[in-house]
């Protein structure tokens, strides 16, 4: 009899759980059978979507991250020690609140000196084949070196900076325990700051979505926009996961670029006659978050900047209906943007050398 009665309970459990299951299933709101990565970096398995084999790719979740050199390399890219004056940070002008880019022309260095050239994003940036726009690093640790060093940025020099972090005992006691060193080096807190750039991807666009099956995350001139886009031949230099980043090209190649001649570009790595006004090619993910564009910010506006790269890079005049689609189509390559929770740094000691402002 007991058993009886305990099979039949057995029953009806086993019932409602299966109900509750189904439920889940069903009532999902993203259609299953797809690929891809869903919000909050849930896989969705299934069959490859039809968008699949499209020149531009989805960016991939990432879940292999060593946390502690994440983490110090996230401190290190807030610390204003770094700087000469104890004030600027990378973070000044690669604002993680602004598309990891400053919205101003040319950046603001040490002594409110002006740079050279416009400041790229640091979002996705290890999509990029090599770093700079003309790309004399060949990846973000050599490139992390630069800025620290560099008279119109940060102004501090590399020993300086690590006898910095060098004076303070956290910062001794992180360095030790990830890289097993009594010694903090400059190549070291180059490594970290690259672990931490790595993370700073921004997947889950809109056109991502689509890209994975999802075929209503963007409208119809959106998706118009992106036809546009391949059609008139934009993809053949921005394409990949960043849509750019992975080639080098003349700016002007329909006709010459007129309004700034005097930065050189690539020629300054090679010195190559042909390499004159040749760039890396930028990313346009987030691109609507990082006005002013080109490298010597001649525009704010991105419809201006689309209508500029048709006439001198293809040759083609636009439609105002064509530029509008274009323009609504790279809208939807904004991502979620990297959550950060803002870090507390160590405190300066006696031993700790001074801010110098001069
Ligand atoms: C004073 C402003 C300033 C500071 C501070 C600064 N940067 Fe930059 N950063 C720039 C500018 C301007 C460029 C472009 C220079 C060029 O291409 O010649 C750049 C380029 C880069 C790039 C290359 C991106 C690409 O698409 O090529 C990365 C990555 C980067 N910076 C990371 C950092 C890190 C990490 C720090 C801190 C250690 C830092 N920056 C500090 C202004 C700054
Ligand atoms: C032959 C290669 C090539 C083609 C084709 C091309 N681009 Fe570009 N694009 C570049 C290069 C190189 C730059 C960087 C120019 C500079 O600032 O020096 C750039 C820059 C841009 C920028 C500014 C990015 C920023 O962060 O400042 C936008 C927006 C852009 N392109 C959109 C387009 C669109 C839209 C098309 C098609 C109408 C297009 N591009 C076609 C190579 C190309």
């Amino acid at each position: 009899m007991n058993k009886i009665k305990f099979t039949a309970i057995c029953c009806v459990l086993a019932l409602v759980l299966i109900n509750v299951v189904m439920l889940t299933i069903t009532s999902a709101d993203e259609p299953p059978g797809q690929i891809g990565y869903g919000r909050g970096g849930r896989m969705q398995g299934g069959s490859v979507s039809k968008h699949g084999d499209e020149p531009i790719q989805p960016i991939p979740i990432s879940f292999d991250w060593d946390s502690a050199k994440i983490e110090l390399g996230k401190i290190l890219f807030f610390e204003p020690r770094l700087s000469k004056s104890g004030w600027i940070t990378c973070n000044s002008c690669h604002n993680l609140s602004t598309g990891g880019a400053d919205n101003l022309p040319t950046s603001i260095g040490h002594k409110w000196t002006l740079g050279p050239i416009n400041s790229p994003t640091v979002l996705n940036a290890k999509f990029n084949l090599a770093q700079f726009w003309d790309g004399r690093a060949k990846d973000l640790k050599e490139q992390a070196k630069g800025p620290v060093a560099n008279p119109m940025e940060m102004a501090s020099n590399h020993d300086f900076a690590v006898e910095v972090l060098q004076s303070i005992p956290e910062y001794v006691q992180w360095f030790k325990e990830l890289y097993k060193d009594e010694k903090i080096t400059i190549d070291n807190v180059a490594d970290a700051i690259a672990a931490f750039e790595e993370t700073l991807t921004t997947p889950n666009s809109r056109f991502d979505s689509w890209l994975n099956g999802y075929d209503d995350k963007i409208s119809e001139a959106e998706r118009q926009g992106y036809d546009l886009f391949k059609d008139k031949g934009c993809v053949t230099c921005h394409n990949g996961f960043g849509v750019g980043g992975n080639s080098f090209q003349k700016f002007g190649i329909a006709k010459p670029y007129d309004k700034d001649t005097q930065t050189l570009g690539r020629y300054n790595v090679t010195k190559n006659e042909k390499d004159k006004y040749v760039f890396k090619v930028p990313l346009l993910r987030n691109i609507a978050l990082t006005a002013p564009y080109f490298h010597d910010a001649s525009t704010w506006s991105l419809r201006e900047a689309v209508t500029i790269m048709a006439g001198y890079q293809l040759g083609v005049t636009l439609t105002d209906d064509e530029t509008d689609k274009i323009v609504a189509f790279l809208k939807t390559l904004t991502g979620d943007q990297p959550s950060i929770i803002f870090p507390t740094l160590p405190p300066s000691n006696e031993n700790t050398p001074k801010p110098n402002r001069n």
